[in-house]
């Protein structure tokens, strides 16, 4: 097996033997997982990137302005930078008014990482863009390492939403940790709304979402050697209004035995699913609450006009 595929080897493995049965969601990402994800984010249901980009067309100034009260030359680090859409808004703005002319994107998707270093100097001239593949905190402490300078971290899209709310809580400590003192967050949250609209967004109808979870069956079976039978799986995602926990599952449509590699089989019974993903949803009071319980000072929050999605800036003091 491939050196670096034995990570995910292993946590694929340590899921599927587990009970209830999972996947991590972070491995969603290959070349084709990045395809779908851009087709979610521009299909009607999917609000989430149309509302935090509404934020950032028509309030990167006031971002900036409030910024300025705080930190005046700092080097901008994009955590699961995407593919750059929305953190380009603000990353003009920091630069046209001097505030920063360095940028450092990280994804855990390689792929993503190599456009951004072409797309993002073609379209801020002048602006330094150094690329870090990895997981968020591994590629935090490289920066750290590579320069001491203050930081505007970019946590943007709700990708803190891809944790549970005790583990976004400890994810945020850690952030806070490789932060140089007088440094800044911005984060975004996806707001508590109608549980409709959530569900929706993630059970879209043309099924991107679905082929968005079934296509880490097909990259385990490219990369790990596996032999999943993907229509014999289905996407199933559910809401909890209460809790606020959006989750996405695969449901086994039969009996079946998979094989991974030589060494690994797993055993499924129809309709036993596969955990594949949690997208959390707030309120704006329990959101001000992990930050100042993670240890940092609660600046300004900025909203879409609707009020389903909002950036909070915190800093850590
Ligand atoms: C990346 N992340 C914030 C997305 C979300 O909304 O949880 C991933 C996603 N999964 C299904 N649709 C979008």
């Amino acid at each position: 097996m491939i050196n670096n595929n034995r990570a995910f080897y292993e946590e694929v493995v340590e899921g599927l033997s587990a009970t209830p049965k999972y996947l991590f969601s972070k491995y969603f990402y290959d070349k084709r997982g990045d395809e779908l994800f851009q087709k979610i984010m521009r299909c009607p249901e999917y609000y989430l990137t149309r509302c935090e980009e509404e934020i950032f067309s028509l309030q990167s100034h006031c971002i900036a302005e409030m910024i300025k009260k705080h930190l005046h030359n700092f080097e901008v680090v994009g955590l699961g930078a995407g593919d750059g859409t929305k953190s380009m808004y603000l990353l003009k703005e920091f630069y046209q008014q001097g505030l920063s002319d360095t940028y450092y994107p990280v994804d855990i998707s390689d792929h993503v990482i190599q456009s951004l270093e072409k797309k993002i100097p073609r379209n801020i001239p002048g602006l330094r863009v150094k690329g870090f593949h990895g997981e968020y905190i591994e590629m935090l402490k490289d920066i750290h390492e590579f320069s001491g300078k203050q930081k505007m971290i970019l946590f943007l899209g709700s990708n803190i939403g891809n944790y549970y709310p005790d583990r976004a809580l400890h994810f945020c400590r850690l952030l806070r940790q490789y932060m140089p003192p007088g440094s800044l967050l911005l984060i975004g949250f996806d707001l508590k709304k109608h549980p409709q609209i959530i569900l929706n967004a993630y059970n879209d109808r043309q099924g991107f979402t679905r082929d968005f979870n079934l296509n880490l069956l097909v990259r385990i079976n490219r990369e790990l050697n596996g032999n999943f039978t993907v229509k014999s799986f289905d996407h199933y995602a559910m809401y909890d209004p209460v809790s606020g926990s959006c989750k996405s599952f695969l449901v086994s449509l039969k009996d079946q035995q998979v094989r991974i590699g030589s060494a690994f089989s797993v055993d499924f019974l129809k309709d036993e699913v596969i955990q594949m993903e949690v997208s959390q949803k707030y309120h704006a009071a329990d959101i001000d609450r992990m930050g100042e319980d993670a240890g940092f000072k609660i600046l300004g929050k900025f909203y879409d006009s609707r009020k389903w999605f909002t950036d909070c800036l915190w800093q850590r003091e």
